[in-house]
């Protein structure tokens, strides 16, 4: 079976971590989001087809390092063309013959892929889509079910009070070869334009439970390392030096970290190297590797860089620290 991972995009919303990285090696619990996704696939899956047009020479190269037991393909977007436009670009690729999966690359969930290929199957509609309930629908795509799990609408983006359902798009899709046949040259939303045209050729909606979130904006990377940590509840590493802290669940600290008469959680992952000092607060935030985090800081809700280094003093919410680009001139 096939897969196509949407990774494309330059990851804006998560700027300025996104300069040095394209959104799929960004870290999550320390392992880039890609692998996440590619551990995620079901074992059906032999072949993933990866549209690239930001940053593929690190997509290639981080590929080329990994032994991975499903077999990549890298392929050129020249340009962005939508999250159907994408898929179409890559038709040749795609086996007329099967059921093929399309996946969003910037989400980690819990959802079993396996059995969301059986539910479609099942159900024998042209294409099949993950479901997750939130309280606010209103960044996500929106659906309402039948009874019997049909799709009867959609709505992208909703206003909280247009919204008619908190069940949201999850951000995987199973599709049969005909939808390709639906979609038309150029830059094509499959959400915008194409699920809407296949309603009533049968779509079916799989909800699933457990843990969801969408990297693709600050506010959702930090959810899904809250989502993970809480699955173990707090962790720290046998390497990592702790003095003197109070250390609140759930929280994750990575080896070789150094960290004195701080407070770290909840929610706070220290990645590994990293250094916090005297009288710190890391509240609801993720530290990249190296991170070094001076006396009398209080971060809460923040993503902090690789190796970066956050001064004496720094008291800060909502906030993405990371190197900007040089400039040009
Ligand atoms: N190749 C390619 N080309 N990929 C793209 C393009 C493109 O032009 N545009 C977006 N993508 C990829 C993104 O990298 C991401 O993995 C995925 O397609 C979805 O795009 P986002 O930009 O992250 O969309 P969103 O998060 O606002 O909304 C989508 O995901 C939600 C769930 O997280 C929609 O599918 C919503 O309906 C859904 O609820
Ligand atoms: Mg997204």
């Amino acid at each position: 079976m096939q897969a196509v991972m949407l990774v494309g995009g330059f990851g804006t919303r998560l700027r300025p971590l996104t300069y040095r990285l394209p959104k799929p090696l960004v870290p999550v619990m320390g392992k880039p989001l890609m692998m996440h996704v590619i551990d995620a696939l079901p074992p059906e899956v032999d072949n993933l087809i990866i549209p690239v047009n930001y940053k593929r020479d690190m997509m290639e190269e981080f590929i080329a390092q990994r032994d991975l037991s499903v077999n990549i393909e890298i392929m050129d977007e020249p340009e962005a063309l939508g999250t159907a436009g994408a898929v179409k670009n890559v038709e040749a690729e795609i086996d007329r013959g099967e059921t093929f999966l399309v996946l969003n690359g910037d989400i980690v969930a819990s959802v079993d892929l396996s059995e969301f290929v059986a539910f479609h199957k099942s159900k024998g509609g042209v294409a099949s889509i993950t479901f997750w309930e939130v309280e606010d629908p209103t960044p996500y795509g929106v659906a309402q079910l039948d009874d019997n799990n049909r799709i009867i609408r959609f709505q992208e983006k909703p206003k909280r009070e247009e919204a008619f359902s908190r069940l949201i798009n999850a951000g995987a899709y199973a599709l049969e070869p005909e939808v390709l046949d639906e979609i038309g040259p150029g830059f094509i939303s499959m959400e915008r334009e194409i699920f809407p045209k296949l309603i009533s050729k049968g779509m079916y909606g799989f909800t699933f439970e457990g843990c969801w979130a969408d990297c693709g904006t600050p506010e959702g990377l930090i959810e899904a390392h809250l989502a993970l940590m809480k699955q173990s509840d707090w962790y720290v590493a046998e390497s990592a030096y702790t003095y003197n802290s109070n250390l609140i669940r759930p929280f994750c600290i990575e080896p070789e970290c150094r960290i004195v008469n701080a407070r770290i959680g909840p929610g706070a992952y220290v990645g590994s190297g990293s250094v916090i000092l005297d009288e710190s607060e890391i509240i609801n935030s993720v530290l990249l590797r190296g991170s070094r985090i001076g006396r009398y800081c209080r971060l809460e809700n923040c993503i902090v860089d690789e190796n970066y280094q956050i001064p004496n003093g720094t008291q800060i919410k909502d906030m993405v620290f990371a190197q900007l680009p040089e400039s040009e001139d």
